[in-house]
């Protein structure tokens, strides 16, 4: 095929967001640092801030944390806002974080799950972008009815909570609704790359390729587990969170097996017990996925992963990934 000369990076999400590369560095609890948002964003993508990382798994100051990714970057970041009603001290939260992101100059956010209506009304009235996380047609439609200005297509593949569907089938559901189309899951090589941009939609956001990073936080162990595990050693697990949770199959979870035991189902499924259980399961989580995750001994080996292993072969700075899958997109 003949070079074009960088079509395929020139998309409608790249105009909107003002970026070079069609790349979204996904947010990940815990595995989201300052410096890896902003060496995304300085190649030409664009890094997104998991504000509870930052804060409880990083240990800074969400204000002072921004301002440290602005001394490394002055390009554009985003932030991801995770929609939580049922605890009203967590939304307070998430709406003061929202609030200093934008006073500080995010004009980017990533919506996940609940209804985005008043992420939209505020980063609006400031000009931004909302694009908004989706498995399927139902939460598309509830996000456009609120106003996003984009989709990401989450699918079968992908790191954390992944979708039903495979890339295609959600391009495919999707691509009527004339909104820029962002396809999370499974993106490890070049080659995913270009072949999700020649599919049709205008960019990809990948979170498991950014950990195999000399930028991200997590320890050196849990990136070599990365690099070294196939397709085949992902699993679904709903043990950490209650929900399915892509993970390395490692002794722990092996051991663990892969439900929530009896107990935990029944309580998550009633209509008094479940608000509760959310909340302590959620509790519990991120204190063992911030101590997975940053552990180098191997003995908290619970690490969330997505099909996009197959692909990653080596840690490497998170700029030469994007100006590598770029260089491979401008050559098609
Ligand atoms: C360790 C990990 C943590 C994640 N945490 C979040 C999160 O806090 N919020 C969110 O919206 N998505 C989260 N995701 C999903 C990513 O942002 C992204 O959509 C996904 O990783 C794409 O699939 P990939 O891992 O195959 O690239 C997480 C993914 C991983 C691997």
């Amino acid at each position: 095929m003949s070079p074009d000369n960088g079509k395929l990076l020139d998309t409608p999400f790249t105009r909107q967001v003002g970026i070079e590369v069609p790349m979204i560095c996904g947010a990940m609890y815990p595995c989201t640092n300052p410096e890896l948002v902003a060496a995304v964003s300085e190649a030409g993508g664009i890094g997104i801030i998991q504000p509870i990382s930052l804060t409880y798994v990083y240990r800074h100051d969400f204000r002072e944390g921004l301002r440290g990714i602005r001394k490394i970057t002055s390009k554009p970041i985003g932030m991801n806002v995770l929609i939580e009603k049922s605890s009203k001290a967590y939304h307070d939260k998430m709406v003061r974080w929202l609030d200093i992101a934008l006073e500080e100059g995010v004009r980017f956010i990533i919506t996940s799950l609940g209804k985005p209506d008043w992420v939209v009304e505020r980063v609006h009235a400031a000009g931004g972008l909302v694009y908004h996380d989706v498995t399927e047609r139902k939460w598309a439609e509830k996000g456009m009815d609120c106003g996003v200005d984009g989709l990401i297509a989450v699918n079968n593949r992908a790191g954390g909570h992944a979708g039903a569907l495979s890339a295609q089938a959600l391009y495919d559901a999707l691509a009527g609704y004339k909104l820029p189309l962002i396809c999370a899951g499974g993106i490890g090589s070049e080659q995913d790359f270009v072949a999700a941009l020649q599919m049709g939609y205008a960019g990809v956001q990948m979170g498991t390729r950014f950990i195999a990073t000399r930028e991200c936080g997590a320890s050196e162990t849990y990136k070599n587990a990365i690099v070294a595990a196939q397709e085949q050693d992902i699993v679904l697990s709903e043990r950490i969170t209650g929900v399915p949770v892509s993970v390395i199959a490692t002794p722990t979870v092996r051991r663990l097996g892969l439900k929530a035991g009896f107990l935990a189902r029944w309580l998550l499924r009633g209509r008094k017990t479940k608000h509760l259980m959310r909340t302590l399961y959620t509790l519990r989580s991120l204190w063992q996925l911030k101590r997975a995750s940053l552990d180098t001994s191997g003995d908290n080996d619970y690490w969330q992963a997505g099909k996009s292993v197959a692909g990653i072969h080596a840690i490497e700075p998170a700029g030469e990934i994007i100006r590598h899958y770029a260089t491979a997109a401008r050559q098609r």
